[in-house]
């Protein structure tokens, strides 16, 4: 079961998901997933909001029971006991805390569960989520920003390996998201793996090395976000002596896909040799080339092309054109 961490070779992976579903009534909120953590991934798992992503991991912190599928917390089941679930801290939704009480005091009640090396923590925690300053406050009194750290500094009384935030930095005003971000890169940084469920592309983008985008409690795609921006094909934009016949070209060329008229001018997608061979065949049609250039795809095109419209994205989503 615990079987080596195929990237790392350290022991088992700190997460692996198999077909993993939880269904309330008709509804599968997740819909089996299978997805790996790898040790020092800071992991994205990106969707729009009902994606399934809380209830995804609620069931990775052993808060609620799958409905099929199994999770493996460093090869451990989080559904068996509690130990599942030592090296292992976050929190869905948002943290609860005492409003009436200060944030050290809050954090003191909770190290109480955690034992004693958690309350030795406590300073640490607080200076690295940069709340000692304000650890005598009350609660109540904390922006949403500072809750979230909070909730952060919580987690890291438990020493752990491995980190599970959800939505970390929704709802934060762009001073706290960056501040977040660059407190997820700290930990991130002192060894900690980490994984992020969010609906914001930017911030996946600046932070995570690999991802899952999920829609409708599916993945869509899960990989490296290098790869998928290389696996997703350059976008290209075409102008000829002849787009009329340029275009019937593009759409018979294989390798070539996507081929419309996006203001005044062809765009398709294909592959660097499927462009080589269609310049011949433009050239053989009598569409000679006067323009021919790729253009950059952001994450946020492969992200609505991943999950918007019911696979036909292609013809409905809007022309990626460039900025
Ligand atoms: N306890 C529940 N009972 C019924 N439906 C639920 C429950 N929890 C979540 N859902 C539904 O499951 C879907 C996924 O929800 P959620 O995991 O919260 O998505 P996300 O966190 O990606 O926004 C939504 O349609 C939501 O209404
Ligand atoms: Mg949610």
């Amino acid at each position: 079961m615990a079987e080596a961490d195929a990237r790392t070779g350290s022991g088992p992976a700190p997460v692996e998901v198999r077909g993993l579903v939880k269904r309330y009534g008709e509804l599968a909120a997740v819909a089996g997933i299978d997805l790996t953590v790898h040790a020092g991934d800071v992991y994205g798992y990106l969707g729009p909001n009902g994606a399934g992503k809380t209830t995804c991991l609620r069931m990775m912190l052993g808060l609620i029971r799958p409905t099929e599928g199994t999770v493996r917390l460093f090869g451990r089941d989080p559904q068996e006991s509690a130990q599942a679930l030592d090296g292992v801290a976050g929190f869905v939704e948002a943290p609860t805390f005492y409003p009436y009480l200060n944030g050290r005091r809050n954090l003191e009640l909770l190290a109480a569960f955690d034992g004693e090396d958690a309350r030795t923590r406590i300073d640490e925690a607080l200076d690295t989520v940069e709340l000692a300053h304000r650890a005598k406050d009350r609660v109540g009194g904390y922006s949403h920003g500072m809750r979230q750290r909070l909730g952060i500094a919580a987690a890291l009384l438990r020493n752990p390996k491995l980190l599970l935030l959800d939505e970390p930095a929704t709802g934060l005003d762009p001073a706290g998201m960056r501040d977040m971000r660059l407190l997820i890169r700290r930990l991130a940084d002192q060894g900690i793996t980490v994984m992020l469920s969010s609906h914001l592309l930017a911030e996946v983008e600046e932070l995570c090395n690999r991802v899952a985008i999920v829609r409708t409690g599916r993945i869509v795609y899960e990989g490296a976000i290098s790869e998928l921006k290389r696996t997703a094909g350059a976008t290209y934009r075409l102008s000829t002596t002849d787009d009329e016949r340029a275009l019937a070209v593009c759409r018979a060329q294989p390798g070539v896909s996507d081929a419309r008229v996006v203001q005044g001018r062809i765009a398709f997608t294909a592959d660097d040799a499927a462009v080589a061979e269609l310049s011949q065949a433009l050239v053989e049609a009598g569409a000679l080339i006067r323009i021919l250039a790729p253009e950059h795809v952001t994450l946020e095109d492969l992200f609505f092309s991943l999950t918007e419209g019911d696979g036909a994205a292609s013809a409905e989503a809007p022309a990626v054109v460039a900025g």
